[in-house]
């Protein structure tokens, strides 16, 4: 166990806790002795990843179930979350997210919607609930996982990018909203991670470890970076792609 222990008396909520990176970011806070609460749909599986982060860190995990398709279910997860974050304890780390295939939303446009749901509906629900709370408390981070997708609109993704595209505008604001009153909000933006998001994807042969890419991660928040590029090779590759020209990248089929 590590013995730095420094989060001690933070409660981490983990938003779409059993996907690859969430998972591994429960790790990350739990080694350093912050509680967590585990919040997703299958709250079986949940719950046995709940008992092993509190055998080995010794610290507390429970699960909480929310779909995030279900907009009643989002606003009363606010409404559990609350006393948390007006007790100053709360910090929230968003990764929920799916990304259908492009051609599967071309073929069915309704699916759109599904997207935009869980992306975008879900976590703006979420934080503007809990907004007030953690500004009267003066104490919170919250970190949401947005995509490089979000920078520039492809062929082959540009549902699953805009929705990325407005979570980073939406942070962008709340940063500005909730900074003043000393809570921090980090946008993080990764390429391709080794998940089960892009399992079995062409082209992601170099996809990043979620482990080591957690640790970026919680760093940033704990150094109060505002847009975190994991890994930050991505930065690079993110700042050409957007000058190419548009005239050129509209013929590009990637
Ligand atoms: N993997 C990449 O290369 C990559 C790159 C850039 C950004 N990201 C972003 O990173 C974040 C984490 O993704 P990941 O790579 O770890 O993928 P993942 O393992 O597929 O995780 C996706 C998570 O979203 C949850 N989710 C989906 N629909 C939900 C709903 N209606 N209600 C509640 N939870 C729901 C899933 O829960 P269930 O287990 O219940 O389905 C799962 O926990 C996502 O926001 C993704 O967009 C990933």
């Amino acid at each position: 166990m590590s013995s730095l222990r420094d989060l001690q008396g933070r409660t981490w909520a983990i938003i779409g806790a059993s996907s690859g990176l969430a998972r591994a970011y429960a790790h990350t806070v739990a080694v350093r002795g912050a509680s967590v609460i585990l919040i997703g749909r299958d709250t079986d599986d949940l719950a046995r990843t709940a008992v092993d982060l509190q055998v080995r860190y010794g610290i507390q995990a429970t699960v909480d179930s929310c779909d995030l398709s279900d907009r009643d279910g989002v606003a009363l997860l606010v409404q559990r979350l609350k006393p948390v974050a007006a007790e100053g304890r709360l910090d929230l780390f968003f990764a929920a997210g799916v990304m259908p295939a492009q051609s599967a939303i071309e073929a069915d446009p309704k699916r759109a919607a599904e997207v935009i749901e869980v992306n975008l509906t879900a976590p703006m629900t979420l934080l503007l609930g809990l907004a007030p709370a953690w500004e009267a408390a003066g104490s919170g981070t919250v970190v949401v996982v947005g995509s490089v997708a979000g920078d520039r609109g492809r062929l082959g993704n540009h549902v699953y990018g805009a929705t990325k595209a407005g979570l980073a505008t939406f942070t962008a604001g709340l940063r500005n909203r909730l900074g003043r009153s000393g809570v921090h909000v980090l946008t993080v933006k990764p390429g391709f991670l080794d998940t089960a998001m892009t399992w079995g994807l062409p082209g992601v042969g170099f996809a990043a470890d979620p482990a080591v890419v957690s640790g970026t991660i919680l760093a940033a928040a704990l150094n109060r970076v505002d847009v975190a590029y994991v890994p930050w090779i991505w930065w690079g590759i993110m700042t050409i792609i957007a000058h190419v020209p548009e005239a050129i990248f509209k013929r590009l089929k990637i």
